[in-house]
């Protein structure tokens, strides 16, 4: 059987971004037959704008639409701005979320995860995630959860805590699972 593609999509753009290592730690632990891709270029695409969502959108747009529609389920990986949705995180759910009824990512299983330097480990973007992503289309895993507070990294790598690598690697699965 075709190994089970997971679209991986972060909220943040920093270079040594905890949420990046997290998705990242996701791809490399992933379970047999489950490939974790991490989407580059979130912030190359421009503000959503239904003007330019015509039949000559941006590049950068065709592209994400593309690797949506090639991924059998969704993976987000966001910290918290300011108690919500990082604004990148966000314009990406927009154009994903076009054409109306008929995103890239209709129906396909999909978690949201990720972390935070808050006590709760930005768990206020997790859920407001869930409520806008499952506008978008994608079918909202709402059970699968994940909200790292970084803290309790004492500023290691992801993967060298074992509670958080061995949950990640359990939703990674348990995501793969939900693909009918
Ligand atoms: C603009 C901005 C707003 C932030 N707002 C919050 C917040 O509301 N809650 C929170 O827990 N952390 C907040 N933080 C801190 C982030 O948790 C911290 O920068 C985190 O490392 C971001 O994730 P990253 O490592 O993946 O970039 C904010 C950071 C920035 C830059």
């Amino acid at each position: 059987m075709a190994d089970v593609k997971i679209l991986a999509l972060v909220g943040s753009l920093r270079a040594a971004s905890i949420n990046r290592q997290l998705a990242e730690l996701a791809a490399e632990t992933a379970p047999d037959g489950v490939t974790v891709t991490v989407v580059e270029g979130l912030g190359d695409l421009p503000f959503y704008n239904e003007d330019i969502d015509n039949e000559n959108v941006p590049a950068s747009v065709v592209a994400l639409r593309e690797a949506a529609a090639d991924a059998d389920a969704a993976l987000v990986v966001t910290p918290e701005y300011n108690g919500s949705i990082p604004g990148v995180l966000k314009n990406a759910i927009d154009w994903l979320s076009r054409p109306f009824g008929n995103g890239a990512l209709k129906g396909k299983p999909a978690a949201v995860i990720g972390g935070s330097f808050g006590q709760y480990g930005g768990v206020w973007a997790h859920d407001e995630t869930r409520k806008s992503f499952g506008f978008a289309g994608p079918r909202i895993v709402e059970d699968l959860k994940l909200s790292v507070r970084f803290k309790s990294l004492d500023g290691k790598h992801p993967r060298e805590n074992a509670e958080v690598a061995e949950t990640l690697r359990s939703i990674v699965g348990k995501l793969a699972a939900e693909v009918g």
